[in-house]
């Protein structure tokens, strides 16, 4: 059986649609109401399917846009090139805050509240890749 690449980038849509849902709600009803057990749970599974979706999918795709030329100009590609550098920042905070998370389960409540900011720029940073990522499938596989 063979998957065509319209597939691919459609299921990458509707996992990363979904993502966000679960993000938004893991926000408003875990961390917001200190519930961090949902919090975290969620957290963790979205970070994961995220940075696989990301790695298995998304790079490769931008190696091959690369080999194109499709990043030499600038004017026609700078989202593109915003979404990667704003998706690889927001990659890889969420794997280190997620790590260590993992590693001090003890983690205060303090620690946790300090830590906010952090969260809060990763939500950001993930809430603009994610809007420029529906721009390009709408580029790459609208028409
Ligand atoms: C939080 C991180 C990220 C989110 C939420 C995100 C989200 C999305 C979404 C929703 C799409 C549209 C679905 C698709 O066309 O496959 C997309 C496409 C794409 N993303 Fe990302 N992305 C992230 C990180 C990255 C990174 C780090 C790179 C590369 C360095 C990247 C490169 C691409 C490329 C090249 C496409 C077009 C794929 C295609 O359809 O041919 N993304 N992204």
């Amino acid at each position: 059986m063979q998957i065509d690449l319209y597939t691919v980038a459609t299921s990458a849509l509707i996992i990363e649609v979904l993502l966000i849902i679960v993000l938004l709600i893991g926000w408003l009803y875990g961390a917001r109401r200190l519930e961090f057990r949902v919090h975290h749970r969620a957290v963790y599974s979205i970070v994961l399917v995220n940075s696989l979706l990301v790695g298995l999918w998304m790079i490769p795709q931008a190696i091959n846009l690369a080999s194109f030329g499709y990043f030499d100009d600038f004017s026609a590609s700078w989202h593109q090139i915003l979404h990667d550098t704003l998706g690889l920042i927001a990659v890889g905070l969420s794997i280190i805050v997620s790590v260590v998370f993992l590693i001090r389960r003890d983690m205060p409540l303090k620690l946790l509240k300090r830590t906010r900011p952090l969260m809060i720029l990763i939500l950001t940073l993930w809430i603009i890749t994610f809007a420029l990522g529906v721009l390009a499938y709408t580029i790459f596989w609208g028409g």
